[in-house]
């Protein structure tokens, strides 16, 4: 991402707090795993979306038509000796220097300065809660200036939660956002199709798994979420992460995995069969999914609401379930009875951005939000059949399907930037038995 892009969010933003006000944003904190090793650092998305600035243990703070400057930041000082252990550090000549900030300070002076900052003005933007240790410090400088409002020096009067403002930009993504999110789709999209070509009976969920870990990192791009590798009935289990069993001939294999580019994340599942060929009830099921999975994506077009789309995959999939017999009664009856809950329990699809569950309000008030240009949403129907349903007939029991992809919203049709990814069935057991044909040493495991 560009350094403009950055300083063009940071003037949108300040534009919109007004000119009395001042925000700050601190960087993630690293967390230890166990020992001496930490977690992989990620960086907060509110912070990269405004800074671009990768490290840890910094504050950023937007003050809007200050004379020195508007953006300040707050840095780890430059450190020989900690770097040769850890890795290079910008410092704050390099806070400076490479990613546009007009003063910077070391984190250490952060109590000197800050109140400072804040004195001339009356309301201060934060996100509350976010990091609890962080939220206390900003009360405490707060606190500290009003103990001295009584010598006549201005204090902020009001809290503000940043994120209704800045959540509702990050909601539309722009040109630059949609390229990466389209670069970060389409390495998601090789992953998927690696996992096609090694499936068969015998290898284990973990083996899939891999492939999607070297594919991102080759890209240099990170996992966006665990990996789900579930094969037959692990497939009805929304959250698996075990990702331990051997897949078996006959069953299908439910795989959700995305990788996150330059923070941007891509989301998708396919569920295909284990040895190339659906069975007539995986396909039946499977087919009623792809149908709903279709009309939620015609559904995301402007000036439809949020819930549209869901809307439209819970009445295929009802109709669908009805037809097959794994429901009975009404259509219209069914759906106000929710009936279809018991084989979809999740909605159909989430926004999607530097979060996989990206931020943005769902309703406006009352009211489904409106679906506008540069809003991207996933849609991922599905249907799930508990092994122990004694309600409908054995073939059907503990088949799990999802078919998850990502869509950008334009002024016309729905944008799916996962489109290369094939999702009928025919193309599946197409490329399945082509590339079984290519490399006939992938049933090794058989
Ligand atoms: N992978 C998480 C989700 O599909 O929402
Ligand atoms: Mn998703
Ligand atoms: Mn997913």
């Amino acid at each position: 991402m560009k350094r403009d892009e950055f300083a063009r969010r940071r003037r949108q933003l300040m534009r919109m707090m007004g000119k009395d006000a001042i925000a700050i944003l601190p960087a993630a904190p690293v967390r230890r795993r166990n020992g001496d090793t930490d977690y992989p650092y990620r960086q907060d998305s509110d912070f990269h979306f405004l800074t671009g600035f990768p490290e840890p243990e910094a504050v950023a703070v937007l003050i809007p038509q200050r004379a020195e400057g508007d953006y300040v930041i707050f840095c780890r000082d430059r450190d020989p000796l900690r770097e040769l252990w850890d890795g290079a550090r910008a410092g704050t000549d390099g806070a400076v220097e490479r990613y546009g900030a007009s003063d910077a300070f070391p984190i250490g002076d952060i109590d000197e300065i800050l109140p400072g900052l804040l004195e001339s003005r009356a309301r201060v933007y934060h996100t509350m809660g976010l990091h609890p240790e962080f939220d206390q410090r900003v009360i405490g400088w707060v606190n500290g200036l009003r103990a001295q409002a009584k010598h006549g020096l201005h204090t902020p009067q009001e809290f503000v939660a940043l994120d209704h403002l800045l959540h509702d930009m990050r909601l539309y993504k722009s040109r630059a956002e949609l390229a990466t999110m389209r670069r970060s789709a389409a390495i998601a999209v090789e992953a998927h199709r690696r996992a096609m070509r090694l499936a068969a009976p015998g290898v284990m969920e973990y083996e899939l798994a891999a492939e999607f870990m070297h594919e991102f990192h080759r890209h240099h791009a990170e996992i966006a979420y665990e990996p789900i590798v579930g094969g037959g009935r692990n497939g009805c289990i929304l959250h698996y992460r075990e990702n331990a069993a051997p897949l078996l001939d006959g069953d299908l294999v439910l795989i959700d995995a995305g990788c996150e580019l330059d923070g941007y994340a891509s989301d998708i599942t396919r569920t295909f069969p284990v040895n190339g060929r659906y069975s007539p009830a995986q396909r039946a099921l499977y087919e009623v999914v792809l149908e709903a999975h279709g009309a939620a994506i015609q559904a995301c077009v402007p000036g439809n609401h949020w819930n549209d789309p869901h809307d439209a995959a819970v009445r295929t999939i009802t109709q669908g379930l009805v037809s097959l017999g794994l429901l009975k009664g009404k259509v219209a009856k069914l759906i106000k009875d929710a009936a279809y809950r018991d084989f979809f329990m999740h909605r159909t699809g989430h926004w999607l951005g530097l979060d996989v569950h990206d931020v943005g309000d769902y309703k406006v008030g009352d009211a489904w939000r409106v679906l506008e240009p540069g809003m991207v949403l996933t849609v991922e129907p599905g249907i799930y059949v508990a092994p122990g349903n004694r309600k409908v007939a054995k073939e059907f029991r503990g088949i799990g399907i999802r078919i998850e992809d990502d869509v950008a919203v334009t002024r016309g049709a729905a944008d799916v930037l996962t489109d290369a990814l094939i999702r009928h069935p025919d193309d599946i057991e197409a490329f399945m038995a082509a590339s079984r044909a290519a490399e006939p040493r992938r049933s090794r495991h058989a």
